[in-house]
């Protein structure tokens, strides 16, 4: 029988062309485009074409996938009175879970895929205004998926700068290589049901704390910590007392997570623009204390900044609250999450693994005597 390995650490489950995360060097490549001059360069929209469609659209492919995203937002508006409570659970991802479960598949894959990137945006938004006390707004389908994001969640129009943070934030996310909740989508993609059904499974892998869950914590901590001359002592008490530190380590990397520094960027630019972040010099300190902190824990092993880190601070500075953050980041994470499931839908192969049985044997059957 095969050897156990109960994190599939070095098990290749897929061939894919979609990304490729270079854990050594400390690079992604998605569908041949560095991470970093896509989150420069490629808006979310071109993204989604990026992953779904093959290759980055030009500006007219860019408008239509932009008029697609827009109508599929407002197709959810018009559907969050069917989902009866759904959006009234008290943590964004259950929402998210729940609200999803409703949708069908559509006429057309196209339309699929159309109508489950408007769903998590407007769903995400509407769950974040409900739980604030306020009525969801309406889409705007003129707006970026970004801009109209932000807008529906905080109430106003967000300004440049903010809108093209997010839209750094989104790309940035849109697609990580086998994440459990990628590896969630495909398995059930394998056994060809729908992408309503993967990608209700994907939700559920990133509600996960050592996963998608990590960034709320993230300012917890933050907030814990205080002032940075508090921060070796508190992390040195946190690990003393067996707890990760939240927005460190990686199954991958061994080096500074790319996206990282992708989304420090990102904190610069909006404080650069008059929007400067409360967290980014703290951040900063305890990134550093943390890191010589979990050298010393784990000589063995190099642990470094994971892309969590730094999307506390990014999606703090453009307003978000703290329990919108793993929502977003399904918002992002939906357009990978899609062309995985495709993907696997497309090699056929049902994802069926094996197990070792640990547990007791039925006794001998005794001889008569
Ligand atoms: N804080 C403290 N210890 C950590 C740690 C962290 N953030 N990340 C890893 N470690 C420890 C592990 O507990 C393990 O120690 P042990 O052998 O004594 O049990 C050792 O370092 C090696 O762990 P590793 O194999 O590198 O981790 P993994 O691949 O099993 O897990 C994560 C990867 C991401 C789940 C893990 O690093 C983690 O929990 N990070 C914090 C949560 C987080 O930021 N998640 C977002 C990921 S993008």
């Amino acid at each position: 029988m095969a050897a156990f390995r109960g994190g599939l650490e070095g098990v290749v489950v897929a061939e894919t062309s979609l990304s490729d995360v270079d854990g050594a060097a400390g690079r992604l490549v998605v569908r041949g485009h560095e991470v970093e001059t896509l989150a420069a360069h490629a808006g979310f929209e071109a993204v989604c074409g990026l992953l779904l469609e093959g290759a980055l659209p030009d500006a007219a492919g860019r408008a239509r996938i932009s008029a697609d995203l827009g109508a599929a937002r407002a197709e959810a508006f018009e559907g969050l009175a069917a989902l009866g409570g759904a959006l009234e659970a008290e943590d964004g991802m259950d929402a998210l879970r729940a609200a999803l479960a409703h949708l069908r598949e559509a006429e057309s894959r196209a339309a699929t895929r159309a109508r489950l990137l408007g769903a998590v945006a407007v769903y995400a938004a509407a769950w974040a205004r409900k739980r604030s006390g306020a009525a969801p707004l309406a889409p705007d389908p003129s707006l970026s998926h970004a801009a109209d994001l932000l807008r529906m969640t905080r109430g106003v129009l967000p300004s440049a700068g903010a809108a093209r943070a997010l839209d750094a934030y989104l790309v940035t996310v849109a697609e990580h290589g086998m994440s459990a909740s990628t590896f969630a989508a495909r398995v059930v993609a394998s056994t060809r049901s729908d992408l309503v059904s993967a990608l209700t499974a994907a939700v559920g892998a990133l509600k996960g704390p050592l996963h998608g869950g990590a960034p709320g914590p993230v300012l917890d901590m933050l907030d814990a910590i205080g002032e940075p001359e508090r921060a070796e002592a508190w992390l040195e008490a946190e690990l003393a007392a067996g707890r990760r530190i939240m927005g460190l380590g990686h199954r991958v990397y061994r080096v500074r997570d790319p996206r990282a520094a992708v989304l420090e960027a990102a904190v610069e630019r909006l404080a650069a623009e008059g929007t400067p972040s409360r967290y980014l010099a703290l951040a900063r300190a305890v990134e550093r204390a943390a890191l010589g902190a979990l050298a010393r824990r784990h000589p063995e092993r190099r642990l470094e900044t994971n892309v969590e880190f730094y999307t506390a601070v990014v999606l703090d500075a453009v307003g978000l609250e703290r329990a919108s953050f793993t929502p977003t980041f399904a918002v992002g994470r939906t357009a990978g999450w899609l062309a995985h499931a495709e993907e696997q839908l497309a090699s056929g192969r049902i994802i069926r693994p094996e197990q070792r049985y640990v547990g007791p044997r039925p006794a001998a059957p005794r001889a008569c005597a």
